[in-house]
């Protein structure tokens, strides 16, 4: 089926469900453990009413915004994923210059299919940004740090929500693998990491690897450390609380990400849309707050800007644009995203992503005070 009829990203996703072999369809689509918090992602958005304002003039609609300064065309970027090539032969690629297209942001993985060197020879002018996990040799995470700051990343995400790897029933059960034909091409150059890819075996083949060489010890000092040694901004991706929020702020994080990793960690952690208010609060302005988690719909993006997020990550979605139609399939999402954001400021009565008023969305828990 061409992209091209499919008109929401919910069809994309099943649309791309039905291409993807198993092993990446299980992958890309599953939680962790009875996936309650994969479920809440999505459907706590519909839990969010919006309040609209009605003749308010609403010819002109402005999406633009910055993330660290950068500007980027809608408040809407891609997040890290691991193996985007099991979904497009292009990958990590094909996504990126999807963003760029867009004019917007797009985060690398630490176990990407396409390392950061190859990311900035074929999309040299795109905005990216570098995901990184804090491995248990130091000298390797320093190393990707230099590699992020030598091929043009504006940003290191380091991602605090994994000590170590989630459960994912369906992984297990089918002992996912990243296919023989791809690497965990960040690891180039480094004989450990390599080495470690060609030992996994059984289970889940990522859980393997990230035991062996993520650091469960990891703290917020590490946080201070790598601040230490990189002028990059560095964004904390996986606070859900405003005591974290507080203690990363504390470490010296330059932006936070709310965000439960799509589901993919601790089952029954509240969805990424009810966390955001109470991390906005603690924040109170001092540095940047986005979020990412179960955003499909402009809607969605809206409800997320009206309670303090700067931007919205997408994740899956993107995976299910790679694999339905490319470069051009994530071009797709993005561009019906950004579409249904307009509208649904048009529809709302607003203007400016950078000027919400206060009061547009309302909990519908609030709503029954007659
Ligand atoms: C992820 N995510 C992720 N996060 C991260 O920091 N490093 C990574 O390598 C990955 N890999 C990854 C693979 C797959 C298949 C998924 C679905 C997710 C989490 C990702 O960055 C983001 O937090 C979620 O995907 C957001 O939720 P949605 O948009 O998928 O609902």
């Amino acid at each position: 089926m061409s992209s091209k009829q499919l008109v929401c990203l919910n069809e994309y996703e099943k649309e791309a469900l039905a291409i993807l072999d198993r092993n990446s369809s299980s992958y890309y689509q599953s939680g962790a453990n009875d996936e309650q918090t994969l479920h809440d992602n999505i459907n706590d958005f519909k839990r969010f009413r919006l309040r609209p304002r009605m003749l308010t003039d609403v010819s002109e609609v402005r999406l633009e915004t910055t993330i660290l300064g950068e500007r980027i065309s809608m408040p809407i970027c891609i997040a890290p994923t691991a193996s985007q090539r099991m979904a497009h032969p292009l990958g990590e690629i094909a996504n990126a210059r999807a963003a760029e297209a867009m004019n917007t942001c797009f985060v690398l993985s630490t176990i990407a299919t396409t390392s950061a060197r190859e990311l900035s020879e074929h999309v040299p002018n795109s905005l990216r940004w570098y995901q990184l996990y804090i491995t248990r040799d130091r000298a390797i995470t320093q190393k990707m740090v230099k590699r992020a700051e030598v091929y043009g990343f504006k940003a290191l995400v380091l991602t605090v929500d994994t000590p170590t790897f989630g459960t994912r029933y369906s992984d297990t059960r089918i002992k996912f693998k990243v296919p023989q034909h791809l690497r965990m091409a960040n690891f180039d150059g480094i004989p450990s990491m390599e080495s470690g890819m060609a030992n996994n075996s059984g289970g889940s083949g990522l859980n393997f690897f990230s035991d062996t060489f993520f650091d469960p010890s990891v703290t917020w000092k590490d946080v201070a450390w790598l601040k230490s040694i990189t002028a990059l901004p560095v964004v904390a991706k996986g606070i859900l609380t405003g005591e974290d929020a507080e203690r990363a702020i504390e470490a010296g994080v330059d932006a936070i990400i709310v965000s439960n990793h799509g589901a993919r960690q601790l089952d029954g952690v509240f969805s990424t849309i009810i966390a955001l208010p109470e991390v906005v609060a603690q924040v109170r302005g001092r540095v940047e707050v986005y979020l990412d988690g179960g955003v499909r719909k402009g809607t969605d993006v809206l409800k997320a800007l009206s309670l303090g997020a700067r931007a919205v990550f997408i994740g899956r979605p993107a995976l299910y644009g790679l694999a339905v139609g490319g470069e051009q399939g994530v071009t797709d999402i993005l561009s019906i995203l950004k579409k249904e954001l307009k509208l649904a400021m048009q529809l709302s009565g607003e203007t400016d992503v950078q000027k919400l008023r206060k009061g547009l969305v309302i909990h519908e828990s609030m709503m029954t005070r007659l």
